[in-house]
């Protein structure tokens, strides 16, 4: 069967360019970057052409990148590692939980915490952020984009507001990397993470920028790696493959590529407006990265909608987190006010580098059949009378 991939969000196929450059880092040049011999010195070689790409990717220097095993341990690295009881932290309602059940885990630990809410496009207000701070807060800790929505947040206007206030400022920028551009100095902020798996490259491998002169302390104590940031032997194939996509992910930006899933993701939305009733965009009206779109069909329920497309071939993603056995609608869905039915009937379709126009045109004739028929089988959709 045919099968077409839109849920890049969740994570992306490696390219064959990225996996191309790890290759030669498994069986031939494997050696143990800490090692002092020609084996050590070529694996430590590749660690810092990484390093320098990365860097390239963010407009910082190379030393401020410390490479993790993934967006989850950097996010993690950056609210521990900065935080104390009786500190005082400001987080938002949409984060992921790498950073909202880090934070809650603090709160455990003494730490004040303030989540700050977004509006029905699921949008931050740096007001917000500076009403919230106090003499004690330490961190403040907003996404860059969201993975539900694609959402961009105003990262730059709460930088701001965090350096005038002297607080560290970190952003999640694991669904904003390689879709739009990331400059530090520009958004103002201490600390970011991305993550290797949502850029092209392999899962886990992750980098937290960590700006010059930021007192961080480890999360994992062992040997002198990462500059005493971050203990354990490097993962070289990976962290080789982030460097590389991190590559193609700059070249992206200015080549007509990011554009080109612009273009793709917009006639996916439009077309679905278009031809399916009572549809919406969630997000709608704010500014969002170019490769995700989260709709709402309404009646449907979303998981039956994604089951449905799964068995045609089509792969997009509810977002929903399943708890024991009952499927609760996504956390980010219901904080942007959404209603527990229309945050259950909407779905996240989030395009890739791979995804061609073809794909796009097959998903928009499985799409709109796929929801008519299962509207045709809902007694509550019939009985309201969408
Ligand atoms: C916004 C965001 N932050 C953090 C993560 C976690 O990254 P990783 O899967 O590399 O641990 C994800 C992954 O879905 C994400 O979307």
């Amino acid at each position: 069967m045919r099968r077409i991939y839109l849920d890049n969000n969740a994570t992306t196929p490696v390219l064959p360019e990225v996996f191309e450059a790890m290759r030669p880092h498994f069986c031939e040049h494997f050696g143990n970057a800490s090692s002092i011999h020609f084996h050590g010195q070529e694996a430590k070689a590749a660690i810092e052409r990484s390093r320098l790409m990365v860097a390239q990717l963010l407009g910082c220097s190379a030393s401020e990148i410390v490479f993790t095993s993934g967006g989850t341990e950097a996010d993690n690295l950056a609210v521990f590692g900065t935080v104390a009881p009786g500190d005082h932290v400001i987080t938002s309602t949409i984060e992921h939980h790498a950073v909202l059940n880090a934070c809650g885990r603090l709160q455990e630990l003494g730490v004040e915490l303030t989540i700050v809410p977004v509006d029905g496009r699921g949008m931050i207000d740096p007001e917000d952020v500076r009403r919230a701070l106090r003499p004690n807060t330490k961190l403040v800790s907003i996404m860059a984009a969201n993975n539900e929505t694609g959402v961009l947040q105003p990262i730059e206007e709460v930088g701001r507001i965090a350096a005038e206030a002297d607080v560290c400022f970190h952003t999640d920028a694991v669904q904003a990397a390689g879709k739009v551009e990331l400059n530090v100095d520009k958004i103002g902020c201490d600390l970011l993470t991305i993550s290797g798996h949502k850029i092209h490259a392999p899962q886990g491998v992750g980098v937290l920028y960590v700006k010059k002169g930021t007192a961080l302390l480890p999360m994992q104590y062992g040997g002198a790696h990462e500059r005493s940031r971050r203990a354990g032997t490097e993962n070289v194939p990976g962290i080789v493959g982030l460097g590389k996509a991190a590559e193609i992910a700059h070249e992206g930006l200015g080549n007509g590529s990011v554009k080109r899933i612009e273009t793709l993701r917009d006639r996916l939305q439009n077309e679905l407006r278009k031809h399916v009733d009572s549809v919406g965009v969630n997000g709608d009206g704010a500014p969002r990265v170019p490769n995700t779109t989260n709709i709402y069909f309404e009646g449907i329920e979303g998981e039956s909608l994604v089951i449905a497309l799964d068995l045609k071939g089509l792969a997009a993603s509810t977002g929903a987190a399943c708890t024991s056995g009952a499927t609760e609608p996504p956390h980010v869905l219901s904080a942007m006010g959404l209603s527990p039915e229309r945050a259950r009937a909407s779905l996240r379709f989030s395009l890739g580098k791979q995804t061609t126009s073809e794909e796009i045109h097959f998903a928009l004739e499985l799409i709109p059949e796929t929801v008519a028929r299962l509207r045709s089988l809902s007694p509550v959709y019939n009985r309201s009378g969408y």
